[in-house]
């Protein structure tokens, strides 16, 4: 890398550059020499209120770290104040940054006269206002550099943008015109269309990609253009550079984009290097949950709404007789918005939708784990005008072994047109040509999305928040698909599973049109074989959300005989829990001591081990009520209990070793007790004589 870029003895006015963007180029000019004068209004995201706090900040900022720098307070709306400010501080102006920029997002149909006028008054007119009170002293000096801000929603449009959009993409040709203008007196204008996680977007994009996107990562790039050695140029930012490997790279980057058009920035080859693509492997990633989250996702893809029905109440209370894993929870597990950080594919957030889901149960879910995703990029196709992004991942337990494998296909629009394979264009899991073999009928929440955003992590504010849902072109925020998805799956557990998450090995769903929570969701089931294919609707309109799905379900659950059979095939030749080793130790105990145990215990124990070999659950019954020395039995109770204690295999173990505490145990939740818990303290005493054996 050369000589840093320096700006000693420029003067730099940066609007907007109390917070945001625009600050990041106020701090980054000053750390080089610059003088600048840090513009703004103080203003709220829509434009509401104004104060002078924000841009004394930034000076004080600048000033604490031997920087230069003025503040003004004035809107862009007047030029003249804030140029005026640069020549009473520092006696010139060579750069001026048109950064300054608020929302009224709000559809076409119901935009007011106001919310045009002042979109088009801060962005359009006041970058016209500032760069004209600029211009003649650039002129006159021979020097001058100046930003526009467009974005892509100008680009592309987006939906409730019509006036930023307008203005974002006036001030392209505004630029255009003022290159060619400005050129034979030295002054060059860029126009950038960044993305960055602002507030301006904290309610438009998700935490993490807030925390990804950071504003100093478009900083380099303005400093750049502004600097004595630069051509002029349309530029997209979406990646950490520092200015000089801009500048070190740009005669390689400039073979084809000095004079490229501005759509050409953000689709075609130079955004998306499938060989770099196609393999990527994501950083590993933990996931980390107990019952409660497993009881809260069941709960938020609506099971138990009758809390009395056993066989729905098993994935909602972490008591019940069988309490499991729903096995849509699996989809929860991997994070992939993480596909933004995929070398060699740049593209707007925005244009992402989620087109199909794939999910294989290879193992039961735990009830309670620490697992790890390892994701990979499967398969990049080009699908013309879009490109389809394949993702997987395995997510493995403490053994490595995988438990669920995933994949999602992300359907990116307007970077098509790369050359690559398009892929396959089939169209499997159609329905056969018969009625339903089973419908199912059930009516979401009215404010599901709320919980299911809690209940996934998945917390885009599409799904929340009315503005947003209005700019993605909704009545009202809508349901994630993954959650309709877990709705419908859960029906084809209840029709073709028996309610046995053991039963249903994997499915696969396409997304096609969305959901409103409070709507109500009809599944419509065909058994072929080994498969259930299914489709949902949403009643109240009669469109189709989830079509060309299927689960795959166990032989067993296919007929009841099989079942029966297969169950105890796998009964006689499971290995043996370690539960069982220390219950026949208990029962040697008993063999001597049965007598004066069942005499000071005098009550009847249930042990629910669940977490057994290959996640497998089972009961065994110590009675030691009846007489005359007790007896110990496996399988479920037949008659009452005084006390359930429910744990893992291995908890069982360490606990009667002496090497797990049994109020630790309950106090962590590895240990639930239901029932008698005077007769629960008593089995500390049992503990220990038994570990005298
Ligand atoms: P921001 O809301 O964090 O910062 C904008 C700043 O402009 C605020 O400090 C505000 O007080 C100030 N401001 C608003 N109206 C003003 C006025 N009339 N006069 C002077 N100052 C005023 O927003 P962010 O994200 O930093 O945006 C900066 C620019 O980048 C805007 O023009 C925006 O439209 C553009 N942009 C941002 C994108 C992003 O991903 N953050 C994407 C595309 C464009």
């Amino acid at each position: 890398m050369g000589d840093s870029l320096r700006f000693d003895g420029k003067v730099v006015v940066v609007t907007g550059a109390g917070g945001g963007l625009g600050k990041t180029y106020a701090l980054l000019f000053a750390s080089r020499g610059a003088s600048v004068v840090v513009n703004d209004l103080g203003t709220s995201h829509t434009g509401e209120g104004a104060g002078s706090k924000a841009a004394d900040l930034v000076v004080e900022e600048i000033k604490k770290a031997g920087g230069k720098a003025a503040a003004n307070y004035d809107s862009v709306e007047n030029g003249e104040a804030i140029i005026k400010t640069a020549i009473d501080n520092f006696g010139r102006v060579d750069i001026v940054i048109n950064n300054a920029g608020i929302l009224r997002d709000v559809s076409f149909v119901k935009m007011k006269q106001a919310d045009w006028d002042l979109i088009y008054k801060v962005h359009l007119h006041g970058a016209y206002s500032v760069t004209k009170a600029a211009w003649p002293y650039m002129r006159d000096q021979g020097f001058g550099r100046v930003i526009m801000t467009s974005s892509a929603a100008g680009l592309y449009g987006n939906f409730g943008q019509a006036n930023y959009s307008a203005m974002k993409l006036a001030l392209v040709g505004f630029a255009k015109t003022l290159a060619a203008e400005g050129k034979s007196r030295n002054i060059h204008v860029n126009t950038i269309a960044p993305v960055a996680g602002t507030r301006m977007t904290a309610t438009v994009m998700p935490p993490e990609l807030i925390e990804a996107l950071k504003p100093e990562f478009v900083s380099p790039l303005v400093a750049f253009l502004c600097h004595e050695s630069t051509p002029g140029n349309f530029y997209d930012v979406s990646k950490g550079l520092t200015p000089e490997a801009i500048r070190d790279n740009w005669a390689k980057d400039s073979k084809q984009a000095p004079s490229a058009p501005a759509a050409k920035a953000a689709g075609g080859n130079e955004n998306v290097d499938p060989s770099q693509v196609v393999g990527f492997e994501f950083p590993v990633t933990k996931v980390q949950y107990t019952e409660k989250e497993v009881m809260l996702y069941a709960l938020s893809i609506g099971a138990a709404k009758n809390p009395t029905d056993p066989a729905e109440l098993k994935f909602a209370y972490e008591n019940s007789d069988g309490f499991s894993v729903l096995p849509t929870f699996g989809v929860t597990f991997p994070n992939f918005s993480n596909v933004l950080s995929i070398p060699g594919l740049k593209f707007n957030p925005m244009m992402l939708l989620h087109g199909e889901q794939y999910l294989e149960i290879r193992k039961p879910i735990p009830v309670n784990a620490t697992l790890t995703n390892h994701g990979r990029v499967k398969h990049l196709y080009d699908k013309g005008k879009g490109a389809l992004l394949v993702v997987e991942a395995d997510t493995k337990d403490e053994k490595g072994e995988v438990v669920v494998h995933n994949e999602s296909y992300l359907f990116i629009r307007g970077i098509g047109g790369f050359g690559g394979e398009r892929g396959p264009s089939g169209n499997e899991n159609q329905p056969p040509n018969r009625a339903p073999d089973a419908v199912h009928k059930e009516k979401t929440r009215d404010n599901e999305a709320l919980v299911y955003r809690l209940a996934s992590g998945d917390m885009n504010p599409l799904h929340a928040d009315p503005s947003m849902a209005a700019m993605g072109g909704f009545d009202r925020p809508i349901l994630h698909g993954l959650c309709s998805f877990g709705y419908a799956s859960r029906a084809v557990l209840k029709h073709f599973c028996d309610n046995d998450p053991a039963n249903f090995k994997d499915v696969k769903v396409r997304f096609s049109k969305h959901v409103f929570p409070g709507e109500t969701l009809v599944t419509e089931m065909w058994k072929e074989g080994d498969k259930v294919i299914f489709q949902c609707k949403v009643e109240e309109r009669g469109e189709y959300c989830i079509t060309n799905a299927a689960v795959t379900v166990s032989s067993a659950a296919s007929s009841s005989s099989a079942s029966a059979s297969a169950a105890a095939a796998a009964a006689s030749s499971a290995p043996a829990f370690k539960a069982e080793a220390v219950l026949n130790n208990l029962s040697k105990l008993l063999d001597v001591a049965g007598e004066a145990v069942v005499k000071k215990v005098n009550g009847i124990y249930h042990f629910h081990i669940t977490d057994g070999p290959n996640g497998a659950k089972e009961s065994w019954v110590v009675d030691l009520k009846t007489g005359p020395k007790g007896t110990i039995t496996r399988g479920a109770p037949t008659k009452p209990v005084g006390v359930t204690l429910t744990l893992g295999d291995d908890s069982f173990q360490q606990l009667f070793s002496g090497k797990l505490n049994a109020q630790q145990a309950f106090m962590q939740g590895k240990l639930k007790i239901k029932g008698d818990m005077g007769l629960a303290t008593k089995l500390g005493e049992l503990i220990k004589q038994q570990a005298k054996l």
